[in-house]
């Protein structure tokens, strides 16, 4: 996720564009920059850091027509020469996506005569409106686009005329009309200072923006007569999409941020993973004896499912430690081991020294996080980053789920490169992990029943989360998001394990989600929906959406569509997220900044 702006009127350009700028700094915040127009020629100021560094290190930039971008970085560290814009010739460009088919077109334009100075995928969409470019720069960028795979919201400015045009195909892009000036961003919140009047765009939709006006075009150059909407939020409103707490937002967002995991990583023909940052050969793959999970907190709960994932599809010995722990328990690993560190901020102290710790031992590393350039990602020679862009309430909710997607992916390829999933198992899984976004949309639209149920039983003192096997992690983290945003008591248990002890704990004031969906462990489940139900206690099951019988053993009954077994999980977690956050929400708590807990815990 990165924002992307641009400006075209009267007025002085640089600080629409930086003010823009800051108000998507939410979006990404690791580097900035910004292309002006200034009698036929175009300067570029970009660098690390944030809009605030991008600011010190402005010179004296005059023109009346821009564009801007703050980076989250998803391809190429996030340095200066990686920032955007990117520029080619005549042209300069700012993309917030994922070029997919980025090394076959870096491949073409190379052999074209092309020359990269980045390491960003966006440097071949300035390359290739350059190699279009015949006087049009709308045809250009279509030309360019077509080549393209993947999710763009582009923005190009050309040294020839005072335009700004801009494309989009599965990111957000919303154009804004002004009087003598016109505006494009990523979101309207970026508009809102100068403009309620704004268009939404379509994918495959293309804007010219001039200080006269907006003219859009479909792919094929045809004009498209689009609808202009009054926003009537305020602009702390609109940085939340309208959503009332960043947490809600990014609940819904993990329609997008799983689709972006997934994006260039499958191929559904040969049912093969592709993940370009994993360097260990097969040989190294086909060797690995054990892999040990490193992680704190909603991350360690994604390694308990990779355990199983390890274990059931590729046949790796999996233990999975806290970070905290593992540092100090004299662990034994070898050279066959491969140790993968889990943290959506990759700053995360206590998985750091562990990774650090498990090096020492001559182990392989890999790490699973949300941000580029991060000093876990320094420490590891694999990466599979999760690409959920930037999560700014403090409970991790996208990028846990979009955790959980990577451990399916590097399963799936460790399976297959280990010879242990033919390619019908493989390719299966894949098509279903394709639907989840659209399965993740079909429980957000039952949200309101959701939300209903858990202001239920937001009264009570203590609630049990029970699963078995896949979900029993998912449990662990419905309890863990319902402590921390709604302070709520809340154990997460093997649902086999309650009538070891905590049974002792259950009462019609204990409120059980039991988490029952489709598995090998259904029935034991039901059962366990039963011991509980004889102690009175109130249960909210999650079942499959064709599970007409468990309705009589429950109080409720919340139905998640139907998809592969193994793919439960990721449907479980997104409820779970909806009912602590209502219950915080019923409750009245501060939902996006808990108290007592910070995003990264940079500390030990
Ligand atoms: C809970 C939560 C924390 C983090 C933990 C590890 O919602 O977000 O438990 O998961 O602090 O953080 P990372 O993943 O950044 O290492």
């Amino acid at each position: 996720m990165c924002g992307i702006v641009g400006y075209v009127g009267t007025r002085q350009v640089t600080p629409i564009l930086i003010d823009a700028l800051k108000r998507l700094e939410y979006r990404g915040y690791d580097s900035a920059g910004l292309a002006i127009l200034t009698d036929k020629v175009i300067s570029v100021c970009k660098t690390e850091g944030k809009i605030a560094d991008l600011e010190t290190k402005l010179p004296d930039m005059k023109g009346t027509c821009g564009i801007g971008h703050t980076r989250w970085a998803t391809q190429g560290a996030p340095t200066t020469v990686n920032a955007h814009p990117h520029v080619s010739g005549n042209i300069a460009v700012v993309h917030n996506g994922i070029i997919e088919n980025y090394q076959e077109l870096y491949d073409w334009l190379k052999a074209e005569g092309y020359e990269f100075v980045s390491e960003t995928d966006t440097e071949v969409l300035a390359h290739l409106a350059h190699k279009y470019y015949k006087g049009d720069l709308v045809r250009a960028v279509i030309e360019g686009l077509k080549k393209v795979k993947g999710s763009y919201a582009a923005a190009y400015l050309c040294s020839d005329s005072k335009t700004v045009v801009a494309a989009r195909k599965e990111s957000p892009l919303v154009a804004g009309a002004g009087k003598g000036e016109n505006f494009i961003a990523s979101d309207v919140t970026a508009l809102l200072k100068n403009t309620r009047d704004v268009v939404y765009m379509q994918d495959f939709e293309i804007v010219q923006l001039t200080g006269e006006g907006m003219q859009f075009f479909d792919f094929d150059g045809n004009p498209v007569k689009k609808k202009t909407e009054t926003i009537e939020w305020n602009i702390e409103a609109a940085e939340k999409s309208g959503y009332p707490h960043f947490m809600l937002k990014e609940i819904h967002e993990q329609v997008t941020s799983i689709h972006d995991t997934l994006l260039g990583r499958i191929s559904e023909l040969s049912g093969e993973v592709i993940l370009g940052e994993v360097t260990l050969s097969i040989d190294e793959i086909k060797d690995l004896e054990r892999i040990v999970i490193i992680a704190c907190g909603t991350s360690y709960n994604a390694g308990l499912l990779g355990r199983y994932l390890f274990e059931s599809l590729a046949g790796i010995h999996t233990d999975v430690e806290i970070s905290s722990e593992f540092r100090y328990a004299n662990p034994v690993l070898s050279g066959s081991t491969l140790v993968i560190a889990i943290s959506q901020s990759g700053e995360t102290a206590d998985t750091i020294a562990a990774t650090r710790e498990a090096k020492t031992y001559g182990c392989h590393t890999l790490a699973i996080t949300n941000v580029v350039g991060t000093t876990l990602s320094r420490e590891v020679e694999n990466i599979v980053y999760t690409r959920a862009g930037p999560e700014i309430g403090v409970a991790a909710t996208k990028t846990f789920t979009s955790q959980l997607i990577a451990l399916y992916l590097l399963s799936i390829y460790f399976a297959r490169k280990r010879k242990k999933m033919d390619v019908d198992r493989s390719k299966r899984l894949l098509v279903s992990m394709k639907q989840l976004p659209g399965m993740i949309q079909q429980i957000l639209n039952n949200k309101e029943f959701i939300q209903k149920q858990a202001k239920r039983f937001s009264n009570a003192r203590d609630y049990f989360f029970l699963g078995r096997s896949l979900n029993f992690p998912i449990a662990l983290e419905g309890a863990l998001k319902l402590k921390e945003i709604s302070y709520i008591h809340a154990e997460g248990y093997a649902a086999g394990e309650l009538k070891h002890g905590p049974l002792a704990l259950i009462s019609k004031e204990t409120p059980v989600v039991a988490l029952a969906t489709r598995s090998s462990t259904y029935d034991k489940m039901v059962n366990n929906i039963k011991e509980v139900k004889a102690r009175s206690a109130q249960v909210i099951a999650i079942a499959c959406a064709d599970d007409n019988e468990i309705d009589k053993y429950v109080d409720v009954v919340i139905k998640v569509p139907i998809a592969d077994e193994l793919l439960y999980p990721v449907l479980t977690s997104v409820v779970v997220q909806l009912l602590a956050y209502s219950s915080a929400d019923a409750l009245g708590c501060p939902i996006d900044k808990p108290r007592n807990l910070a995003k990264s815990v940079t500390v030990e």
